[in-house]
């Protein structure tokens, strides 16, 4: 097989190709037609005396997104899209396509939403999903060259993570599961049997409200840690995000350019990061004039605003206990303080990570319990974790689409999952 991403290696060869009509012209007695193969776009010149007239004819007839089969020899030329194009030899028509719904003007976002199972071919998705593929990528290979070893955790939990209110049951046979909010619970038992671990799969949260930032089925990347306290885990998280930024400027600028992402900010991701307490937060947003008080959780506007104030992204810690979930541990000074963070993406993005260093005083974990009003029973192996060697241990969970819709600074997650979940939508 060959693909068009590799077609510099067969300049001056004869190649036959397989793709779809992308789009296609015609000057004087010149035909184009671009076809894609999901790998690229490559542009195919006819010209009536080099090919033979039912070629040429249905260069001019294919209809857009029809399968070709293509044979010619490729060219270099700098004008073409990708530095080469292919002298066209003979067209085949494999498969036709009528109609397509997708054409080159604009498109409401439901009509394209509605179609995404199509709209993934189109130039600026495919952008997008490769660079997804590139940050996953980046994730696993940080984590494994440190040593942390994956354990994918449950989709199917007896328990809640997150808090109860965005809890997606499930019949369980007899009885009642949920779906995984997050892995961690059964991260901080793998922490304790394999030192440093990470899972990552999907999560979902039943958000029931509509913001460019949310969906209900995302993925997440959560690493965990022995023996690694709150600062060290900061440490990790703004390491990771370095070197996720730095792998997609390496290894895919020309998704970056089809996007018209401005690179020089990306570049500019290195650290230090900014750190910030949340009181600091609290300090800068009253100050600006928002009406929230100490204790309160940031909201999207809030978020926005943090997440402008610096190029690189933001690392808020220490934020109310109340605001966080049981397993926080809490500063010794002063308990209504948990050893937790957030990060922020610059350019308005938002929390991309969320983390912090957990509980491990199994009677503090006991009275957390009834103060958040979570069954014991569910929990009764996590606080195992406590009973058999208590251990020190933090960690966090990035979550993919946050971290691809900033670095592709596209205005809305939906865009940066392939078949997004969301309120209103779970077609196609
Ligand atoms: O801050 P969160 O809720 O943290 C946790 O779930 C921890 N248990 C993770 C851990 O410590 N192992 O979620 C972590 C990240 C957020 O920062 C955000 O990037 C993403 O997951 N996230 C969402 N992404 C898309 N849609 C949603 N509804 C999201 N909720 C969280
Ligand atoms: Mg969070």
């Amino acid at each position: 097989m060959i693909w068009i991403e590799n077609i510099g290696n067969y300049e001056g060869k004869e190649v036959v190709l397989k793709g779809w009509v992308y789009n296609k012209r015609s000057s004087g007695k010149v035909r184009f037609v671009l076809i894609r193969d999901g790998t690229g776009i490559l542009q195919a010149v006819f010209s009536a005396q080099e090919v033979d007239e039912n070629s040429f004819d249905l260069a001019d007839k294919v209809t857009q997104e029809s399968l070709v089969e293509l044979k010619g020899i490729v060219r270099k030329d700098e004008r073409a899209p990708g530095g080469f194009e292919l002298v066209a030899k003979e067209l085949k028509l494999l498969s036709s396509s009528e109609n397509y719904p997708i054409t080159k003007k604009e498109h409401g976002v439901d009509f394209l939403l509605q179609h995404r199972h199509l709209w993934i071919r189109s130039r600026k998705q495919f952008a997008i999903l490769r660079i997804r593929a590139e940050v996953i990528k980046a994730c696993r290979d940080f984590l494994d060259n440190k040593g942390f070893i994956l354990i994918d955790a449950p989709i199917l939990t007896p328990t809640s993570c997150e808090g109860t209110t965005t809890l997606f049951e499930v019949n369980y046979f007899d009885r009642k599961a949920y779906l995984s909010q997050s892995g961690q619970l059964y991260n901080e038992a793998a922490a304790a049997a394999f030192g440093r671990v990470y899972c990552f799969g999907p999560t979902f949260r039943a958000e029931k409200s509509k913001t460019r930032r949310h969906l209900t089925e995302f993925w997440m990347v959560e690493p965990e840690a022995s023996f690694m306290e709150l600062f060290d885990i900061i440490e990790l998280a703004e390491e990771m995000i370095v070197y996720i930024v730095e792998r997609v400027l390496e290894k895919r600028k020309k998704e970056l350019e089809i996007l018209e992402r401005d690179v020089s900010l990306l570049s500019n991701i290195k650290r230090p990061f900014p750190r910030i307490t949340y009181d600091e937060a609290i300090k800068r947003l009253q100050e600006k004039g928002f009406k929230i008080n100490w204790g309160d959780d940031f909201g999207g506007d809030e978020e926005t605003f943090l997440s402008n104030l610096y190029e690189k992204p933001l690392v808020i810690y220490y934020y109310p206990a109340k605001c966080k979930a049981f397993y926080m541990k809490r500063l010794k000074e002063n308990p209504e303080i948990s050893l937790s963070v957030d990060i922020l993406a610059p350019e308005g993005y938002g929390e991309i990570v969320g983390g912090g260093q957990r509980e491990d005083d199994l009677k503090e974990l006991e009275k957390r319990l009834i103060e958040y009003n979570l069954p014991r029973e569910p929990f009764e192996w996590y606080l195992d974790l406590r009973k058999y060697g208590s251990f020190i241990h933090s960690g966090f969970g990035l979550g993919i689409e946050r971290t691809v819709a900033w670095i592709c600074k596209i205005k809305h997650i939906r865009e940066a999952i392939p078949f997004p979940r969301m309120l209103d939508r779970i077609y196609p």
